[in-house]
């Protein structure tokens, strides 16, 4: 079994998801190999990890040993050989059937029988992406909630064809890393997507009809839902190209109109506007970092 032990981690990607994922592994102690296809996108992913563990060495929330500790247990490669030690890998890859499935099927020639490929999809079927491999069983959906250091939900969904074993060490790997598992069916936006994307919607429609400000809009959902932070400051990290995306996929899949993105969306994503990536969304950034601690 994963847990409790240290184990080799590979995350597939080096961009929002991926750097938040190797933030999660390399916190835990495990060796992690984040992988992308190139240098500049791996530094990138590899500073925003360091840039975490500095920041919460400097608020007190990790002590100094800790934090080194967690930054040197994390390298970086472009090269997929290198993933060979790897008991367990996280794809975090461009949103994209046959691109997950080509990684998954040339992952099988380079890792053991028994590493457990686990795939951050948002919208895509978990079995489509597990018919990649030789061996299916193996695969399983785990699901980070963005910014994934900070969110303590995974949700999990088998393919058809995930095997028992694969489900159960998943659930105890999750669980060693502090996270929360919901169990889903592997089904378009799984749980949290259903509503989250619907109600992202709508908030984008209220600041175009001028209903408020984004900064009232984001108190008003801070003081009253709960949430830890406003709409459009999440949407700043998750990215709009990636929101336009899931949307637009959901929107198809479900042909429910509250998926269909607005057209404040389009006109950021076409202006470059993607959020804390880019240094401007909704809101500007000095600091490109993909999350913040
Ligand atoms: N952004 C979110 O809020 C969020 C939340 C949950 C799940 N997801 C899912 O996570 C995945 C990644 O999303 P993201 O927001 O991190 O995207 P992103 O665009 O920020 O990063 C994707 C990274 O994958 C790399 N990449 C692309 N093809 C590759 C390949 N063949 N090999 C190695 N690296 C490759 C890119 O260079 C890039 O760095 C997607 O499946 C997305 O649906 C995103």
């Amino acid at each position: 079994m994963l847990s409790n032990q240290t184990k080799t981690v590979g995350v597939l990607g080096a961009g929002t998801m991926g750097a938040g994922i190797a933030t999660v592994m390399a916190r835990a102690g495990h060796r992690t190999i984040l992988y992308d296809l190139s240098e500049a996108n791996l530094q990138r992913g590899i500073g925003t990890v360091h840039g975490f563990f500095d920041k919460s060495v400097k608020l007190g929330k990790l002590d100094a040993t800790a934090g080194q500790g967690a930054k040197d247990a994390l390298t970086g490669t472009t090269d997929v050989a290198e993933l060979a030690p790897c008991d367990v890998v996280v794809e975090a890859v461009f949103e994209d059937l046959a691109l997950k499935k080509d990684l998954f099927h040339r992952l099988d020639e380079v890792v053991s029988q028994s590493t457990l490929f686990h795939t951050n999809t948002s919208t895509l079927s978990v079995t489509g992406i597990a018919s990649g491999s030789r061996l299916p069983e193996r695969v399983v959906g785990t699901h980070y909630c963005n910014p994934a250091p900070l969110m303590k939900l995974v949700e999990v969904a088998d393919g058809r064809h995930t095997a028992d074993w694969a489900h159960k060490a998943t659930i105890e790997f999750l669980g060693s890393l502090g996270k929360t598992s919901v169990v889903t069916k592997d089904r378009p936006g799984f749980i949290v997507n259903r509503f989250l994307i619907p109600w992202e919607n709508s908030c984008i429609r209220a600041l175009e009809a001028g209903v408020a400000t984004k900064e009232a809009i984001d108190a008003a959902v801070l003081g009253s839902l709960g949430h830890p932070m406003g709409p459009f400051r999440l949407l700043d990290i998750v990215g709009m190209d990636i929101h336009q995306q899931v949307a637009m996929r959901l929107y198809e899949q479900l042909r429910d109109p509250r998926f269909y993105p607005p057209p404040m969306v389009e006109r950021m994503v076409a202006a470059g506007d993607l959020g804390r990536k880019t240094g401007r969304g909704f809101y500007e950034y000095d600091d490109t970092r993909l999350f913040g601690s």
